[in-house]
């Protein structure tokens, strides 16, 4: 064969690995409202950027006819690229080859560029769009995939892992997406489950229907798995490019600072009226949020899972943080197992990637009650103080409203080494409200009245008293406990000044193996 030949021959191959399973298959793809996998690199990245690895990667299996059906690649496209100039590494799974699903060779593919990714330090994008394991291989399907996942494991809090479901994710499947930072589904066209609707009606008698059982909203709202819903595969390869925007590329970088726009200084005045005079009415947090951060920008994660506690990311003079805020417009904003679970996950991820950490603090208490502490709230609640007393990031707290009991420990408290611990005139920091606290110390009284009226006033005046004394935020202030009292409309540029000076802070957790969190 001539040079000639030979580049000509290269440029045929080329062309043919871009085909995936043919013309029918891409066709199809479409008709599901889904792109395929080369579509959506071309979307995720920076255009022209996509270096692939392994085109020309084929499969090795003898069984029921595979030998004679090769497609170059495998059913996964890999490789690295940029988001906004900066290198992320990406596999596409490819359904129009074998339904994408895993063999040996596939997942070595993409064994390969986690590989690379740990060793340059880069966060590694995964699309899933797979029937599961390539059932021709058997076992080899299984290995593949533990190799997988134990790269997912070695990868967790040392480089940014973020998971795209496009389409099925099934059975062991479902693990490798689970072992990453944050979890992206379709709407209508993904689900993610370890047993599929056939299964689990053989066994548990249960009919329910795929989007039902593992569908996006379901996982948005009922499990957790899944972090963001997007409408459309473009919204959701847009969201990671913004989402890689708030990490670092590894744990031993610092995010990326951005040019801020909003000045630093700048009051907002309507959060000196934002808490209502009764504190038992609710207001809505994210206005806070949407108040104090660079450009009222705020990347809610988990919008629909535990709404009684907002987590998400956001800008402070241009640099990324990570905010955890009770929600007093849901369950006023109580702390119950989802939304422990929930917020615990987020800081520990914060932690992990150097993303410092502001906490909105109005909360409650825990949510009493059999379903809790049979459902293990002690556990659940305990991981939250977890995360926040092994946080190493600088921790900004500000205590709107309540905080009350275990709950007032639990978010981020000065105990809890809180950085800076801000409150609002507002605040109201105690053991309890002060109705169950006036239940408690004066039932033996109040039950003394003979009228009910004489009982109601007298409880009435206890409870104004209590809340004189106990429900500000100076008697913790009076102890050191909050660093400083600010004014509403401040709060931006405190922020900020705490932010600045914790800029350099350094503090080591003592050396062991590792943790062992109460999971
Ligand atoms: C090999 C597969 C495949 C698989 C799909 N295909 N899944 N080939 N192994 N696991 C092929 C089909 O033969 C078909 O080939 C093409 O992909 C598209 O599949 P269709 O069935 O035509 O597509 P659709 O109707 O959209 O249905 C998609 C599907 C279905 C729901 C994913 O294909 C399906 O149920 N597949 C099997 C899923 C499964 O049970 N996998 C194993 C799960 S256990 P042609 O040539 O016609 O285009 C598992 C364990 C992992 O994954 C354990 C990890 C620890």
């Amino acid at each position: 064969m001539s040079q000639k030949d030979k580049i000509r021959q290269l440029i045929d191959l080329r062309v043919k690995a871009k085909q995936g399973g043919g013309e029918a298959r891409v066709e199809a793809q479409h008709n599901k409202g889904k792109h395929t996998a080369r579509e959506r690199i071309e979307i995720l990245l920076d255009e022209g950027s996509f270096e692939e690895y392994d085109m020309f990667v084929t499969h090795r299996a003898h069984d029921f006819g595979l030998e004679n059906e090769q497609y170059l690649g495998d059913g996964v496209i890999t490789g690295h690229g940029t988001i906004d100039g900066r290198i992320v590494f990406v596999y596409a799974q490819d359904f129009t080859i074998f339904g994408g699903s895993l063999s040996e060779t596939h997942a070595k593919k993409i064994c390969k560029i986690m590989d690379q990714a740990m060793r340059v330090g880069a966060p590694v994008i995964g699309i899933n769009d797979s029937g599961g394991a390539r059932i021709q291989e058997g076992v080899r399907s299984l290995a593949g995939y533990a190799e997988i996942f134990q790269r997912n494991i070695m990868a967790s809090g040392v480089i940014p892992q973020i998971s795209a479901i496009f389409g099925p994710c099934a059975g062991g499947a479902v693990y490798s997406p689970a072992l990453t930072d944050l979890i992206i589904m379709s709407d209508q066209t993904s689900y993610m489950f370890v047993t599929g609707p056939k299964v689990t009606k053989t066994v548990t008698g249960e009919v329910i229907s795929t989007e039902e059982l593992g569908g996006a909203k379901v996982h948005a709202t009922k499990s957790g798995v899944c972090h963001f819903v997007a409408d459309d595969e473009e919204e959701g390869l847009l969201l990671i490019r913004k989402l890689i925007s708030y990490f670092p590329q590894n744990n031993l970088e610092d995010p990326i600072t951005t040019e801020c726009k909003d000045p630093i200084d700048r009051l907002e005045d309507s959060l000196n009226e934002i808490i209502p005079e009764n504190s038992n009415q609710p207001y809505d947090v994210k206005d806070v949020i949407f108040g104090i951060v660079d450009s009222a920008e705020f990347l809610e994660v988990h919008r629909d899972f535990a709404k009684n506690i907002v987590v998400g990311f956001a800008k402070f003079n241009g640099s990324p943080v990570g905010i955890v805020a009770n929600q007093p417009i849901h369950l006023a904003g109580v702390l119950d197992i989802n939304a422990s679970r929930k917020a615990a996950r987020f800081v520990r991820m914060c932690d992990a990637f150097n993303i410092p950490v502001v906490t909105l603090v109005d909360v409650p208490g825990f949510l009493p009650g059999s379903a809790q502490e049979y459902g293990g709230i002690i556990i659940h609640g305990a991981k939250l103080m977890f995360a926040y007393g092994e946080a190493t990031v600088p921790k900004v707290t500000i205590t709107l409203r309540k905080s009350y009991g275990g709950a007032h420990d639990v978010m981020s408290s000065k105990q809890l080494r809180g950085d800076m611990n801000y409150a609002w005139p507002s605040a109201e920091i105690a053991v309890m409200g002060p109705k169950g606290a006036i239940e408690i110390l004066e039932g033996k009284n109040i039950a003394g009245f003979t009228s009910e009226e004489e009982a109601k006033k007298y409880s009435d005046m206890k409870e104004d008293e209590y809340r004189e004394k106990f429900a500000t935020p100076y008697e913790a202030a009076k102890y050191g406990y909050i660093d400083d009292i600010i004014e509403p409309r401040n709060t931006r540029f405190r922020i900020i000044r705490a932010l600045q000076t914790l800029s350099t802070k350094k503090e080591m957790n003592p050396p062991k193996k590792h943790p062992n969190i109460p999971l």
